[in-house]
Parts: structure tokens; sequence; C-alpha cells
């Protein structure tokens, strides 16, 4: 439990944690302090003076909140006419040479100078003088497009790349009003988390080439989400959008505080898996190259599993905890084996001592929580004898070439239920659509067996059937999500005991 401090605020007496700035302590209570410069990940540079508050004895009577330790009976102004003059004035300042023009810039709507602007100055420029042109548009690698004259030099994308990535790719050159951040000469942005600038710049300086200019921010829905990109489960805000006549769509993905997770930050591959949510996607049954209604299909494989004497059912290991409880129901009720083998999600050599990992799979950890065999020799032994495969969504192609998975269901019944068409899902006798992992609701174990829950973000306008309701329509004993979360009762074992609605949201590190 963090050390509580009483301070005072405009003369008013609040409670705040100790051992914080005053921009951070007096923030978690809803009062905020302009400021540019001060990020909590990359802390403080003092050199925007947005956060100027006044302090009323003991001290100096003006005060830098980022660099200033809340302190037990310290009296903080903020709301006295020379402390709003001053924030006004700085902010004049910062706008000298800034373009005015909120209205064709792609951080409107979630731009600090915008807001502030609105708040402490909202008047025309008193500047007389043309302002100082310089570069707009500049590639700076990665996907992050650069507008010099946007930019404040709070200097926030550079000390990101000197302290988080430490690839320090971006510096500041010139002095005063020259003074602006570029790349070295042909040492474009080159880092697997570059992306985050643009995140992390409080104003529209920095750019993603993939999102700029495709939505207004408040067009966009906002929902809470885990990136499936691998084990780490970074949280995410999904940004989406269905536009008049048009399907919902994901427009981006961004990172979302979890300090015990990935901080603020997420990896710029994870960012753009986003892309794979709208793309690609099976959208219709299909019998051979027919398409045919969700039922038909049902009504086909119950059929052919009935004829068939042994049968191999596939988990993928990005499935949720309890699409893995509803298949390990209908193994058990068939008799059938079931696998969670998916080697070829792990890519060795490629995880980083940061967020990245080798294992490209959201919930290894849910199929040793289940029980559920892995191992190739396994896997491989159980199709040979078997005359059917029914996979549950796992990219057999990563861990075969195309003659080997040839090879390997050559003369079986194979049902692919799937959120994306594949080769495989081309080669199926049966394929069944799927919904993906932002379009329900679920839960999921990380590498650092943090289980964590996420809810369903994208309504469909077609909404695909989601793996656990398919497995319960082919005999599955697991018919709704109590019997889920019952099943799953018997084998999370927390500290705290095991409830689905209440599983914070930072996490709940399993025993
Ligand atoms: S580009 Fe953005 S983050 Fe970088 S110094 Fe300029 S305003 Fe700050
Ligand atoms: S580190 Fe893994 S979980 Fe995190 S954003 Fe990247 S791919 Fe997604
Ligand atoms: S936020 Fe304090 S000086 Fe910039």
């Amino acid at each position: 439990m963090a050390e509580m401090i009483k301070l005072f605020v405009n003369g008013s007496e609040v409670e705040v944690e100790a051992g914080k700035n005053l921009i951070d302590a007096i923030g978690a209570i809803g009062i905020e302090i302009p400021h540019l410069c001060y990020h909590p990940a990359l802390g403080a540079d003092g050199n925007c003076r947005m956060c100027l508050v006044g302090l009323e004895e003991g001290g100096p009577p003006l005060v830098p909140a980022c660099k200033t330790q809340a302190a037990p009976g310290m009296k903080v102004l903020l709301n006295a006419e020379h402390i709003k003059k001053i924030q006004h004035d700085v902010l004049e300042f910062q706008l000298i040479n800034h373009p005015i023009d909120c209205p064709v810039c792609d951080q409107a709507g979630e731009c600090s100078l915008q807001d502030y602007y609105m708040e402490y100055d909202g008047q025309k420029s008193r500047m007389s003088e043309a302002p100082v042109s310089k570069s707009k548009k500049l590639d700076f690698g990665c996907g992050v497009i650069h507008d010099q004259e946007r930019c404040v030099l709070c200097g926030r994308c550079v000390r990101f790349c000197r302290q988080i990535t430490k690839t320090g790719e971006l510096g500041i050159v010139n002095r005063t009003d020259d003074a602006r951040v570029t790349i070295f000469p042909g040492r474009p942005l080159d880092n697997r988390y570059a992306v985050n600038v643009v995140d992390l710049c409080p104003v529209g300086a920095m750019t993603s080439a993939d999102f700029r200019f495709k939505q207004r921010v408040w067009f966009l829905k906002k929902a809470r989400g885990i990136c499936h990109g691998c084990s780490k489960g970074c949280n995410i805000t999904i940004d989406h959008n269905r536009e008049k006549d048009q399907d919902d769509l994901i427009y981006r993905f961004r990172p979302l505080l979890n300090e015990e997770i990935n901080g603020y930050f997420i990896c710029d591959e994870g960012r753009l898996s986003y892309k794979q949510e709208n793309e690609n996607r099976l959208t219709e049954a299909r019998r051979g190259k027919t398409a045919i209604s969700l039922d038909d299909a049902v009504t086909t494989a119950l059929k052919e599993m009935a004829k068939a004497e042994k049968i191999v059912l596939l988990i993928s290991p990005d499935s949720s905890l309890e699409q893995m409880a509803a298949v390990k129901s209908l193994a058990e009720a068939t008799g059938a084996f079931l696998s969670g083998f998916s080697d070829g999600y792990i890519k060795k050599g490629d995880g980083d001592d940061y967020l990245i990992q080798d294992d490209k799979a959201a919930n290894r950890a849910g199929l040793a929580l289940l029980a559920i065999d892995s191992s190739r020799e396994n896997f491989a032994t159980a199709l040979e004898d078997a005359q059917m495969l029914i996979n549950f969504n796992s990219n057999l192609s990563l861990s075969y070439d195309s003659a080997e998975l040839e090879k390997l269901i050559k003369d079986k019944y194979i049902i692919a239920v799937t959120s994306h068409d594949s080769d495989f899902c081309k080669m199926a006798n049966l394929a069944i659509p799927a919904a993906s992992f932002t379009e329900y609701r679920g839960m999921i174990i990380s590498c650092d067996n943090i289980l964590q829950s996420f809810d369903k973000a994208i309504d469909k306008n077609s909404p695909p059937v989601e793996i656990s309701e398919i497995a319960a329509l082919l005999g599955g004993s697991l018919k709704n999500s109590e019997d889920q979360y019952n099943a799953l009762k018997e084998v999370i074992v927390s500290t705290e005991s095991f409830n689905p609605d209440t599983i914070p949201t930072a996490g709940l590190k399993l025993n």
C-alpha cells in the first residue's frame, strides 16, 4: 500500500501518494497540471515550462511541477491569476512558430497543445513576423513521419530512443528557433519499438505512416484489449469504427498502460497486427469450394465425425482458456485425441530482453494449465492412425511446409474451424468461420504467468461464431460461459479465489 501524504491545492486539503512529482501526485486525484515534456516513463526534463505552478510559503514562488516532489503540507497554487497568466504566456511562446491549423492536423482531437490552447490561450497569434519555416513530412523510418514545424522540442521522442530502446537514432540539432528534431544522415529509426514516439509526441509532429489521415480520432471507438502477437500479453487500446454501410473495422492498436506487463509501450509488430483482424477473414462456411450455411456445416461435421473411428482435435495456442476448456470437453465427449501442438509459433532468438518474446502464442501457458498435450511426436502419431482432423484455428503452416502438410493430412477428413482463410483452410473438406480474438470475451495467461481477461471489442455485421460455441455444437459438454468458468475454477489456483468477473485490470499473478 502506497504511503499517502496531505497537501493543499488551491487552498483545499487533498491526499496524494508520496514519492511522486506534483504532476503525477495531483493528476492521480483528477487535477491536471498542463505539461508537454514530462512523461512518467521518461522522467522530468524540465524544458517546456508548461507545468509551472505556484507554491505558497516555503520555497520559490514558482516551480516546475514535473521536477517538484509532492511534500506534506505543501501549498500548491494552480488557479491564481498570475499562474494562469504564466501558463498563457508559456503557451503563447510555444505557439510562436507553430502552425495553428488544427483542422488539417492528424493529431487534432488528441493533441495536448490543442487542448491547452483552448484552455489557456484561445487567442489569435500576435506575431507580425512570418513563422520560421521548417521541413514537413520527413520519413524518419519504421513508419514514422515527422513534421518539424509542429514540433515543440519537448524531447520525448529523443529520450525514448536513448532511454528505452537505447538506440539513439534521434537528436535535436541547432539552437533557438532553428532547433529541430532529426535523424543522423543515412541513419533512420531502426528499432522494433519506434512507433511509440508517435504516441509519446504530445503534438502532431510525429505521425504514423500507417494511420495518418485515415480517420479523425473523434470518430474512433475505443476498447480495451490484449495483443495476441506473442506471449507477453501487452495491453492495448483497440481503435475501431464502423463507417456508413461498412463493417466494424480496426484502425489501430495503441499501447494501454499496464505497469505489470508492458508499461506504456508495445512493439511495432504487435501494433500493426491489427491488420490481420481486418484482412483475409473466412466469412462463410465451405464444403469443398461450395459456400454453405453454418447449420449445414455443423450437420456435415457431425455426420462425418460419426463415421470416423479416430479423431484428432488440434487447438491453437492463441485460444482463450474458455475455448481450450470447451474443445477439451469435446475431446472427452468424443474420445478424440486433443493436441495443442504448435512448435512453429516459437521463433527461437526473435525475442528481446524488453517485451518481445520468442513464443508468438498468446496463451501457451493455458495449454499447460489444462494439461493439453503439445508434443510434435504425439500429434503426428495420433494423426497417422486417425481418419479425421478438426483444427481449431491453429496455424499448421508455421510448423510444416506445404509438402509436409499435404502429406500429413492426406486421406484424412479435414475440418478447419478458423478465423482466417489459409492454404490449410483451402485443403480442408469443411471450413467453418470462427471469431478472432477482438470479437469475443476471454482469458489468457501470459509468459509471466499473469492471468488477464479481455472483452469483446468488435461487432461484425455478420458476427462469426466463437470456437467454444462450435465445440459445443459438435458435442462438447461445456455449453455456455458458466460451464466453462466452472471447469476452469478447478484448475486455476490463485492467491485470490478465481472469479472471471473480478480479475484486476492489471491481471492476476497465478501461483
Ligand atoms: S517530435 Fe514530438 S516528441 Fe519529439 S520533440 Fe517534437 S514535439 Fe516532442
Ligand atoms: S511484445 Fe508481444 S504482446 Fe507485446 S505488442 Fe509486441 S507482439 Fe504484442
Ligand atoms: S513538463 Fe515540466 S517543464 Fe515540461
